[in-house]
């Protein structure tokens, strides 16, 4: 395989839990901020925004929301927010395109752009030494993120990131065998007693069996039933927080 540095930095990519109490720089926001603009974006709408958390008081509700207090801790904090608030704005005053906004092609759209803005941004600070986790746990309590961070009218937010210098470097966890993800013209099913995901299965479990952190006995198989058997209630607020941020509208269907 050939390589090169950018392909060397996303190799190299894990999620990084622990952070040095340096905090970034405001020119360090910034680079990182202008990568996330220099992304693609659906029809060039630039419909994410991003939020940089820096009131302690605000992270640790967000610490409560995802559980992950240690976010608090972090050189930053941003949350990616699908944005046709802006969009909005700007639009000449046209009943029909507003309308077009509250589309579920216009949600996904903002989906879209924030969260390829997040790995961008994941990626620009991994290249420059620092280390971060994206944060999906944000959606534990949707309506009360909208509220902290005073979200407009047809935003909604997609994913946080907690991002600094790292005090942890973890294993990389092992990814899936190609042909399990990468087919040619048309969908590869599987089955359960695949080959290659018997073979998949033991890697994760050797994996977490020797990590120095965090030890267990579990294959990808077991790791995914556990997912999957978490209460999907938990996070019903995610309709509530759509529904309140005035997408999906009946209307709209
Ligand atoms: C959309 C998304 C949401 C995620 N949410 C969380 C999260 O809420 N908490 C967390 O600790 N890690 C979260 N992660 C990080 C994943 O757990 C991590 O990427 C995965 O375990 C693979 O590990 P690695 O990134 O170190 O390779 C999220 C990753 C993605 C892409």
């Amino acid at each position: 395989m050939s390589t090169n540095p950018t392909l060397e930095t996303l190799l190299a990519h894990r999620s990084i839990r622990r952070f040095t109490p340096e905090k970034l720089t405001s020119a360090e926001v910034q680079t990182l901020i202008t990568a996330a603009q220099h992304a693609a974006t659906s029809t060039f709408s630039q419909q994410a925004s991003v939020i940089s958390v820096t009131d302690p008081a605000k992270l640790a509700v967000l610490g409560d929301i995802s559980g992950h207090h240690w976010l608090e801790r972090a050189g930053h904090y941003f949350v990616f927010v699908a944005d046709q608030y802006r969009n909005a704005q700007l639009a000449p005053a046209n009943a029909t395109t507003t309308a077009n906004l509250h589309s579920l092609d216009k949600l996904l759209a903002g989906i879209f752009d924030a969260t390829i803005m997040t790995e961008a941004v994941v990626t620009a600070g991994e290249s420059l030494g620092l280390g971060s986790t994206i944060m999906g746990s944000i959606l534990n309590d949707v309506p009360r993120v909208i509220d902290l961070l005073d979200l407009p009218e047809l935003t909604f937010p997609v994913l946080g990131l907690a991002i600094g210098h790292p005090a942890e470097q973890p294993e990389h966890k092992p990814r899936l065998p190609q042909e399990l993800v990468h087919f040619t013209n048309g969908y590869q099913r599987i089955t359960p007693d695949d080959p290659t995901l018997v073979a998949y299965n033991a890697l994760i479990t050797r994996y977490y069996q020797q990590r120095t952190t965090n030890q267990r006995e579990e294959t990808f198989s077991h790791h995914i039933a556990a997912e999957l058997s978490r209460d999907p209630q938990q996070r019903a607020g995610i309709l509530t927080g759509l529904r309140q941020q005035g997408w999906l509208r009946p209307t709209d269907a």
